[in-house]
């Protein structure tokens, strides 16, 4: 089941707060991108990674990269405004024998090789997957003022991680959907969803966190730290 992976991480990580891209801060002596692209890498069904970044972290990005001395082919394709856009350009740029692809966040630099392969096998069933969670928590839908509407059955509820894995003929004609239709979603399972395409739940992982503000940071550094002995 081989697979292409594309791993957005054109963002400039406005939550975290620190003087550069998210991606780049150090975890445990490398920087957070390194443990994402080296999970990416040793996964056996990966067979090609695109990182999608901003022109400015470009050289910053491919010596990390070339420091890993990853043994798949590593390129990088430059970002857009928004996660949707970075993801469209990334599609743009797959080499035409790529038929099936893993989206992988960046900043999701906890998931374990397993969790790719077993994306990229799960592909050979469906066209389109997300790696999910339970939620934990009860969540409340609230209208504009804050008040809340309804409670969703727990039972139902699912929390999305990356790799989000598609067939890529069918992903690059949702995002075309999109972009005519004027879309605005925040992962490419909702783009699926909305051209009436289904989608799978794999399960993920749940130490598989967004490292999205400094506590999640010092999470990872914890979750790592244990995992390292
Ligand atoms: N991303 C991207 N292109 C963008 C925005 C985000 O490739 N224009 C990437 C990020 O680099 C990250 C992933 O999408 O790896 C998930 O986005 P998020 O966690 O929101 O990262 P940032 O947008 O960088 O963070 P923030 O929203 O706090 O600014
Ligand atoms: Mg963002």
């Amino acid at each position: 089941s081989p697979v292409h992976v594309l791993i957005p991480a054109a963002g400039s990580g406005r939550r975290m707060g620190a003087d550069r891209n998210k991606v780049l801060l150090d975890l445990l002596g490398q920087p957070i991108i390194a443990w994402t692209l080296k999970a990416a890498a040793q996964a056996e069904t990966v067979v090609w990674i695109g990182v999608i970044c901003q022109a400015g972290d470009r050289p910053t990005l491919e010596t990390i990269a070339a420091s890993l001395h990853l043994s798949k082919p590593v390129i990088f394709i430059d970002g857009g405004t928004t996660r949707q856009e970075s993801v469209c350009n990334g599609l743009q740029a797959l080499p035409p024998e790529a038929t099936r692809v893993l989206i992988h966040d960046g900043a999701r630099c906890l998931a374990t090789p397993d969790l790719f392969d077993r994306c990229a096998t799960a592909l050979d069933t469906c066209p389109g997957l997300v790696a999910a969670v339970p939620v934990k928590d009860t969540i409340k839908v609230v209208d504009a003022n804050q008040r809340v509407k309804t409670t969703p059955d727990r039972e139902s509820l699912w929390a999305a991680q990356t790799p989000q894995g598609f067939d890529v003929a069918l992903l690059k004609q949702c995002h075309q959907q999109g972009i005519e239709q004027g879309w605005s979603v925040t992962d490419d399972a909702a783009l699926f969803e909305k051209c009436s395409l289904p989608v799978q739940v794999v399960p993920g992982e749940e130490t598989n966190l967004k490292v999205t503000t400094p506590m999640d940071l010092a999470i990872a550094e914890f979750i790592l730290k244990q995992r390292l002995g």
